[in-house]
């Protein structure tokens, strides 16, 4: 195999890993490390690793673990250029050098300020072959809510709906049940590999949600939950109220909010986030995700109801839609899903794509992306 074909087939293995780091990585971004050697014609794999939950270890530090001494002479693919900075551990692109490593191949640079090149030139400087760009656009699109936060001061967010086929998300004051178990344990998986759950109250009031991953094995991947709550109307014994405990659950609000239900609410471990209110007097929108990025929110996955939804969609703050339809119709008018300007969103190509559908069980998930 010619060396950029093997520099590739290495890259989109470091990719794989790094998937399996995202929603638990966050401040920080989800990398994955492959190092190997040649036999011959033959690629000999001795250590790979991703970014450890919390952001530390790095992908680098646990693939040149793996390799131990074999690492001295070998070859390394890595998604993301490696750090330069000292932090709680020393840079990564020392390690590298030190452990003996000949050859890197990165995919691109890190836009985080203190490594920006950095990483890079210490490799040059230390005279180790680097090959950059490879899988760049894949390797961008894996950590875009990280490279979102870096440079548009707010995560990615990923916004899931789901409507009857009459085109109904809920039935007024009433939860509704609209997705296949199929669709559900798909939802669950999304919401591990997001950094944040986020609601709003009018959700909170319906359905009374426990916004966990309740998947076989997985609960302990539970994202935190963000309630968006103007006037803290959120109840004390709403479910994800009684878990906040258990699970983070933060309350973004108005500063006008009444300190006394902030302190109710804070009692049971809730954390309450004051923010700035839009010309509707809500929650700003941009504000909102601008405190969720200051604390270090990449990945965003919007489960809330209609009104949500159209506001994010407004303020041009969203990167992927699912829409799940089910065959069955609500019959009675009810609340309706996809209002105006998400309606309009998805019609124009402009703004979003259609990436395809499939089936989900009985439901048909439509997939977008934004166009930028
Ligand atoms: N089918 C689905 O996928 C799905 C998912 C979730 C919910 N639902 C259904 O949807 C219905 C609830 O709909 P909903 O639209 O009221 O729920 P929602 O979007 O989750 O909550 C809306 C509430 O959030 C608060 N909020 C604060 N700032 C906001 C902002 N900038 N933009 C929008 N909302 C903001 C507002 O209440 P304050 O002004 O008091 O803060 C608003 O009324 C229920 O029937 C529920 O069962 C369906």
């Amino acid at each position: 195999m010619i060396n950029a074909a093997l520099d590739e087939a290495m890259m989109r293995h470091a990719l794989t890993l790094a998937r399996r780091g995202l929603g638990h990585t966050w401040p920080n971004p989800s990398v994955g490390a492959v190092i190997w050697r040649m036999e011959g014609e033959q690629p000999i794999l001795l250590g790979r690793g991703f970014t450890q939950n919390g952001g530390r270890p790095h992908a680098e530090t646990e693939a040149l673990r793996m390799a131990g001494d074999a690492a001295r002479g070998a070859s390394m693919a890595v998604t993301l250029e490696p750090c330069a900075h000292h932090g709680k551990t020393p840079p990564c692109a020392e390690a590298i050098v030190k452990a003996g490593i000949t050859r890197v191949v990165s995919a691109l640079e890190d836009p985080d300020p203190r490594v920006s090149g950095g990483g890079h030139a210490i490799l040059r400087q230390a005279g180790l072959t680097l090959v950059t760009d490879v899988l760049k656009e894949k390797a961008f699109a894996l950590n875009r809510g990280f490279f979102l936060r870096i440079g548009a001061n707010r995560p990615l967010v990923t916004l899931k709906l789901a409507q009857t086929s009459d085109g109904y998300a809920g039935a007024d004051g009433q939860a509704l049940m609209i997705s296949s178990p199929l669709s559900k344990q798909r939802v669950h998986l999304a919401r591990a590999s997001h950094d944040v759950i986020m609601i709003g109250v009018g959700t909170v009031m319906t359905d009374n949600p426990d916004l966990t991953c309740r998947l076989p094995g997985m609960m302990h991947l539970s994202p935190i939950r963000v309630i968006v709550d103007t006037h803290l109307d959120t109840p004390v014994n709403a479910r994800v109220i009684a878990t906040a405990s258990k699970v983070p659950t933060w309350i973004v609000t108005a500063h006008d909010a009444s300190a006394e239900r902030e302190s109710d609410l804070s009692q049971e471990g809730v954390s309450i986030i004051r923010v700035a209110k839009d010309n509707k007097e809500r929650i700003d929108i941009h504000v909102l995700l601008a405190a969720l990025a200051a604390r270090g929110i990449t990945r965003v996955f919007s489960e809330g109801g209609p009104r949500l939804a159209e506001t994010l969609v407004e303020a041009d703050c969203v990167d992927t839609i699912e829409i799940i339809t089910s065959p069955e119709a609500l019959g009675r008018p009810g609340t309706i899903a996809l209002r105006p300007h998400l309606m309009s969103a998805l019609a124009d190509p402009l703004r979003f794509v259609a990436k395809g559908t499939m089936m989900s069980g009985r439901d048909r998930v439509q997939h977008f992306e934004r166009v930028s």
